[in-house]
């Protein structure tokens, strides 16, 4: 919850007095109370939502479940019914102050936030300090397309990958971890693997989004490094999954090949799978015939194309399938 401070910013260093802190931070959980009393007297919603286990047919009543179900989306809509909620504009009311990310991000420099420590006390209070531009979250601007859209990944090929929280993956490209987040917080630690070349998804990911989330106890092994370079994760790691996000499109036809070379060993013989998104272009270019026959030389057999479709906006990804075809 905000609190309220009309406009928080609009000068140096705002003091709220304590009283009126405590006074409006009783006033409102009062409020809330109240809302969430009546709420709960006038809900006919099903009564309870662990019925999860309906959905994902594995019996285990929710637990390690990926994908959202139908009854997940129901739900959802409900809440949204009964708590009679509509987009509105996201105009300066009481306790909310909309800002843009650059706006927030000047906010965050020049006025620190509401408490804060100052002077030589302003170094040692903070374990991971986060640079600004992290903070605002920037980077979830990176991509073209809805930072959400990293969850409608991760649920395709979880599911088309029969993934196991004991099941270890390699994402080739993962920078921010839009995508790689869903696997880390689902997998086991140590089993989420990353080679991704940009310094500055790097910092997003270790500086932000692993701590943010609670996640820096899974021990991901992310390794800065470009040209297809796997050796630091080890001679003897086998793979259930290995995925590109749209990654093959921006590096050389013959790169990519280079990286399927090195990856195929690497990859759990028949169960494995590899999975690319967008095209595959460095095969298609080779005609029909061609592609087969050098994948087949790696010993990688094309298994098919798939769709999934985004839970949250317009908008669908194509995914293509690959499997190992000799141990
Ligand atoms: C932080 O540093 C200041 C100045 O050296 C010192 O007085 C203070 O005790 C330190 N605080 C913590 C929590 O270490």
């Amino acid at each position: 919850m905000a609190i309220s401070t009309t406009p928080p910013y609009s000068q140096k260093g705002v003091v709220i007095p304590v009283p009126v802190l405590v006074l409006s931070v009783l006033a409102a959980a009062t409020m809330l109370f109240f809302l969430l009393s009546s709420l709960s007297t006038s809900c006919s919603c099903p009564p309870s939502l662990q019925a999860f286990g309906g959905g994902n047919g594995n019996g285990d009543g929710g637990v390690g479940r990926v994908s959202t179900t139908r009854e997940d989306i129901e739900w959802v809509r409900n809440q949204i019914q009964q708590n009679g909620l509509h987009m509105q504009d996201n105009i300066l009311r009481k306790g909310i102050n909309p800002r843009t990310r650059a706006q927030q991000l000047q906010d965050l420099l020049q006025f620190k936030g509401i408490s804060h420590y100052e002077g030589a006390e302003a170094d040692n209070h903070t374990a991971l300090p986060c640079p600004g531009e992290l903070l605002v979250e920037e980077h979830h601007s990176n991509y073209g397309e809805p930072w959400a859209g990293g969850r409608d990944v991760f649920e395709f090929l979880a599911d088309s990958s029969h993934l196991s929280p004991n099941s270890r993956v390699l994402e080739v490209g993962c920078g921010t971890l839009r995508v790689g987040l869903h696997f880390i917080r689902y997998l086991n630690p140590e089993h989420f693997h990353c080679l991704e070349r940009d310094e500055l998804s790097l910092m997003a990911a270790f500086r932000y989004e692993l701590p943010a989330q609670g996640l820096l106890y899974k021990r991901p092994l992310i390794v800065r490094g470009e040209d297809m370079d796997f050796t630091r994760f080890g001679p003897n790691v086998m793979y259930d999954l290995i995925y590109a996000s749209a990654v093959f499109l921006h590096v050389p036809d013959k790169l990519v090949w280079v990286g399927l070379e090195r990856l195929v060993t690497k990859l759990r013989p028949y169960d494995g799978r590899i999975f690319v998104s967008h095209n595959i272009k460095f095969c298609s270019r080779l005609g029909g015939e061609e592609c087969t026959k050098r994948l087949a030389t790696l010993g990688l057999e094309y298994v098919g194309k798939h769709t999934h479709d985004s839970l949250l906006f317009n908008h669908y990804e194509i995914w293509f399938e690959f499997r190992r075809s000799r141990a």
